[in-house]
């Protein structure tokens, strides 16, 4: 790429290494992912490095063959990591198990052998409804260690949420557990896969982890408890890693889209692993005494490369938790961290929002000197929440390493890197992009944005950590992230750049809510509400949150035959906990007459804005030309009255 150019002010900031590996990555990109490609152990090297001759279809490493799961564990058996740990996991009620390099390849060949016997082939989805323990990164290696490909269904999803995606991937194969621990109390994971296994004819076999040991109901022929089938496989078993083209698809992770049902990202293994191991390793550089933490559920991507992929494929040992902060006692966290002697903690700015409000008493109880390195994702960090992590958590000693990215993207894109060069830090900022990352912003014509001004996060060179598609869905990929400017992927997210050169991430420019740093669409939203019987329209917005960020606030008019009341409320809260989740329950239902609209039929979403954050109606025309002003106030002051009832 030619008209590369150096996206930070070295006269300010000297970079040197930074700056190198940056130019040489964009300037001379097959080269050099070559060379970084190296640290990977490939059965057969590839024919090229980076296939673009169709795009947006990028293929990376293409005739490189490789397996991941090997990658992860069986290299590591000639090494002295052989017998070191790979995991520490503790579970919410306090039970600890760990797992060295050599246990968890044991495992995982144990687990492998089931899977092949149930007929798993290469190419064949397995869909995860596991809660966080050890057998959900074990079940990973498993099934990619044969060549199959996983779908992880974050264990809060509800059983429609699960159908569908299950469905959508036509998975084979289907592990869950009996139940988890939240908060002391079981949830029953079973039964709500139950009722997604009722409408999922592809699902032949489902395996059952014994978690919390209460009864559930087993059928016949098609469920097996996990420690059951494992116990009858030989303790020895080795099944050998299937070798796989470098542009075969790994996984698929559905996350919520602008339009309709989620949408599956699809990575492949190559270029994804070359991503999450340099990602990593430039981000963190975990050594051999690190305990690296990173707080996310593998239900999400964060879980995916930073929880299983990346840290096994550098050797890393990693602490794995089941429960959540403030249970038993709300320094859970740090009482933790104190006991294992975690040396690394990657989490979300909306957990250390809820850690501000808990108070910094309970971290001080706990002698947090272990920590090395604290880590941020998922959302923007708000520069007081920046301040609290840095002197409460880091002692004003420690870097926050603020990494931005996206499920779509693989691994941290945006991002201060404590393993290559470590820039100056600013609350708030990502700072600038890792070699190989080429950003900018752009304005609505697709225009350069004029320094410190908002314009749209953009990419405009491939990378090997990129989505390769949409699963069977190509034209979507498209539509999606190069629909907008040919050749150039869009993020969806609003940034700016500033004087120095370092970026600004400043939230989603779609209506794409993240809420406690998880991605919920409206649309999804508003189209479950419509399918309950009482709502004839919907109208779901984001709502500013202390500690969320922000929450989903629900407009519905109603059908004609229903009125009103705090009951039908609390059903329609249900409705969405039960076909979504709980995480994407509205923080209010606001029923309303009717929705503000444009003659053209248009919902005015920025009316809507308007209301929730309580700002004055002041220039309306601005808003929306098309209705009359007077409809507009009319509807606003009576919105404005609804939710100041809420309130
Ligand atoms: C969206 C992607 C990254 C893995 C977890 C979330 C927002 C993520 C940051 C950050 C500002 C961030 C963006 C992005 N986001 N990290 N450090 N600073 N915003 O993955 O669910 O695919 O969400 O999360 O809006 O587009 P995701």
């Amino acid at each position: 790429m030619s008209e590369a150019s150096l996206p930070f002010n070295e006269k300010i900031f000297p970079r040197k290494l930074l700056k190198e590996e940056w130019e040489r990555s964009i300037k001379k990109t097959e080269e050099y992912w070559a060379e970084k490609a190296k640290a990977i152990s490939w059965f057969k090297t590839w024919d090229k490095v980076l296939d673009d001759s169709n795009p947006p279809f990028y293929r990376w490493f293409v005739g490189g063959i490789l397996n991941i799961c090997y990658n992860a564990l069986d290299r590591h058996l000639e090494t002295p990591r052989k017998h070191q740990l790979a995991y520490i996991w503790e579970g919410e009620p306090g039970d600890v198990r760990t797992f060295t390099y050599y246990q968890i390849y044991r495992e995982v060949n144990k687990l492998a052998q089931i899977l092949k016997d149930f007929g798993l082939k290469k190419g064949d989805r397995v869909a995860v409804y596991l809660p966080m323990i050890p057998e959900l990164p074990i079940t990973l290696l498993a099934t990619t260690r044969l060549g199959g490909i996983h779908t992880v269904v974050f264990s809060g999803f509800s059983a429609e949420a699960l159908a569908d995606r299950i469905n959508d991937c036509q998975a084979k194969i289907v592990i869950t557990a009996d139940g988890s621990y939240r908060r002391g109390k079981i949830v029953p994971l079973k039964e709500t896969a139950d009722r997604a296994l009722a409408n999922t004819p592809t699902v032949e076999k489902v395996i059952v982890v014994k978690r919390t040991g209460q009864q559930i109901p087993m059928k016949e022929g098609r469920d097996h408890y996990y420690h059951e089938v494992m116990a009858k496989v030989a303790p020895n078993a080795y099944v050998p890693p299937e070798p796989m083209e470098a542009t075969e698809p790994l996984f698929i992770l559905y996350t919520s889209g602008t339009t309709g049902k989620p949408k599956g990202v699809q990575h492949g293994i190559g270029g994804y692993l070359v991503w999450a191991y340099w990602t990593l390793k430039w981000g963190f550089s975990p050594n051999e005494e690190d305990i690296w933490w990173c707080t996310a559920d593998i239900g999400w991507i964060t879980g995916h490369t930073y929880n299983v992929y990346a840290p096994l494929a550098l050797g890393t040992t990693s602490f794995i938790f089941e429960g959540t902060p403030d249970y038993p006692a709300c320094d859970r966290w740090w009482e933790m961290i104190e006991r294992h002697g975690i040396t690394i903690l990657y989490t979300t700015p909306t957990a250390i929002r809820m850690f501000m409000r808990f108070g910094e008493e309970w971290v001080n109880k706990h002698d947090l000197s272990t920590l090395r390195l604290l880590g941020s994702v998922g959302e923007a960090i708000n520069p007081e929440a920046w301040k609290w992590y840095y002197r409460v958590i880091g002692k004003e000693k420690l870097p926050i390493i603020d990494t931005w990215w996206q499920t779509e993207t693989g691994g941290f894109m945006i991002s201060p890197l404590a393993g290559l060069e470590l820039v100056p830090l600013k609350p708030g900022s990502a700072t600038n992009p890792l070699p190989g990352v080429y950003p900018e912003v752009y304005n609505e014509k697709g225009e350069i944005a004029p320094i410190s001004t908002r314009g749209f996060l953009v990419i405009k060179a491939p990378w090997p950590g990129m989505l390769e598609t949409l699963w069977k869905d190509p034209e979507r990929y498209k539509q999606t992230y190069f629909g907008r400017w040919p050749n150039t992927y869009y993020t969806g997210d609003y940034a700016v750049k500033d004087p120095d050169g370092y970026f600004w991430l400043l939230g989603r420019a779609d209506e794409v809510l993240k809420v406690a740093g998880h991605r919920i669409g409206t649309v999804e939203l508003e189209s479950e509400l419509v399918s309950h019987p009482a709502v004839s329209e919907a109208a779901v917005m984001g709502k500013e949150d202390p500690v969320k960020g922000e929450v989903p606030v629900a407009f519905v008019v109603l059908r004609s035959g229903y009125t009103p009341s705090e009951e039908l409320r609390q059903q329609l809260v249900q409705h969405i906990r039960s076909t979504i989740g709980p995480i994407a329950t509205p923080e209010a239902i606001v029923i309303v007459n009717k929705l503000p609209k444009t003659r053209s039929g248009k919902i005015m979403r920025r009316l809507l804005k308007a209301v929730l954050v309580g700002a004055a109606l002041g220039d309306i025309s601005t808003l929306e030309d098309e209705a009359s002003v007077e409809d507009i106030k009319a509807t606003y002051e009576e919105l404005r009255k609804q939710i100041e009832k809420k309130q």
